[in-house]
């Protein structure tokens, strides 16, 4: 049994030079396999006398036990280096400095619109919205704008098809909400108070350093049986002084013209030594009121349109309105 010692020693070489996991198993394959070298041995055992087979069979076994815990180091030898080299290649660096999270901010629009909501919630406005495709009777006919009426010239509108446009303002938002109060509230004798701000983009084709294709307003609308002129200029001292953080700032009307207001005004404030035109306002045209349905005998009220990005522009010291629109980071992050 010369040949076993040799068959052993020839397996355990041959195991610790491989060094590839498949060609371990080609080589198991030579010693434990059907036509093995070791698999040949045990099958001449039953050639032996039966005297002989015991000791020899005994002997075979343990050559083919120590050639399995032989093949079974190297396997598992093989595994670690192979794991280790991957965890090598595949290594974190855990002290590089991460890449950091950029923080948002929000628009300069966005955070001017929601300073107007908030000081109006504080004086008991609701916020309401409407559709930015209005239809011609929303923008213009219930506002007592008939068709073929000189003032529709008055905005420069961008129409969707011959009944639907962009809104040029957000004056159809009055007519919506005093319809849908009215409905709510019909089982009333008297209908509470209506007292909205309605902000939103509004459209109309213009455009250069002051003016955008795209901008927004804030409407406002207070209907009651008895409000009256001078509520209407308390109101907008009181938003403008509280938005513009200045006791001082003053408020100015000139007499104006819309058509859904009468009397009209349009609403200047003290800038320095300069007056800057902030947007229109006046009493509800009593043909509106009818229009909705509302009895303009025994309800009164004011309503009013505020440009955003003016006011936005004024707080900020922005001089084009058109940094607001051009999605520039550098402009953008300073209000973040
Ligand atoms: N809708 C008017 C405009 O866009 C502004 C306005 C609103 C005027 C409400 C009077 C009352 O020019």
């Amino acid at each position: 049994m010369q040949e076993l010692e040799q068959i052993l020693n020839q397996a355990e070489q041959q195991f610790a030079a491989v060094e590839q996991a498949a060609e371990l198993e080609q080589i198991k394959a030579r010693y434990l396999g059907k036509e093995g070298s070791l698999t040949a041995l045990l099958k001449g055992l039953g050639k032996l006398s039966a005297e002989e087979r015991p000791a020899a069979g005994a002997r075979i076994n343990e050559v083919k036990q120590k050639i399995e815990a032989a093949l079974n180091a190297r396997r598992e030898a093989l595994q670690q280096k192979a794991l280790q080299s991957k965890l090598a290649a595949e290594a974190l660096d855990v002290t590089l400095p991460g890449r950091g999270l950029n923080v948002g901010g929000l628009h300069p629009v966005t955070r001017t619109l929601e300073r107007i909501e908030s000081l109006f919630h504080s004086i008991g406005y609701a916020v309401a919205e409407g559709p930015e495709i209005e239809s011609d009777f929303y923008n213009f006919t219930a506002l007592n704008i008939p068709e073929d009426h000189p003032a529709r010239a008055m905005h420069d509108t961008f129409y969707i098809d011959e009944k639907h446009v962009l809104r040029t303002h957000t004056s159809p938002i009055q007519i919506r909400y005093m319809q849908a109060h009215l409905d709510k509230y019909k089982h009333l004798d008297t209908m509470p108070d209506i007292r909205i701000i309605a902000p939103g983009r509004v459209y109309r084709v213009d455009s250069d350093a002051t003016h955008s294709p795209m901008f927004h307003q804030v409407e406002g609308l207070w209907i009651g049986e008895r409000v009256s002129f001078a509520d209407l200029k308390g109101v907008i001292a009181d938003f403008l002084q509280c938005y513009f953080e200045s006791d001082e700032l003053k408020v100015r009307f000139r007499p104006s013209f819309f058509p859904f207001t009468e009397p009209s005004a349009e609403m200047d404030m003290s800038w320095g030594d300069r007056w800057l035109e902030i947007g229109g306002c006046g009493m509800v045209h009593p043909n509106v009121l009818k229009h909705v349905g509302i009895d303009s005998e025994k309800y009164i009220g004011f309503a009013f349109g505020v440009g955003v990005e003016r006011l936005a522009m004024l707080r900020y010291g922005v001089n084009d309105l058109r940094l607001f629109f051009e999605s520039d980071m550098q402009f953008l992050k300073q209000f973040s």
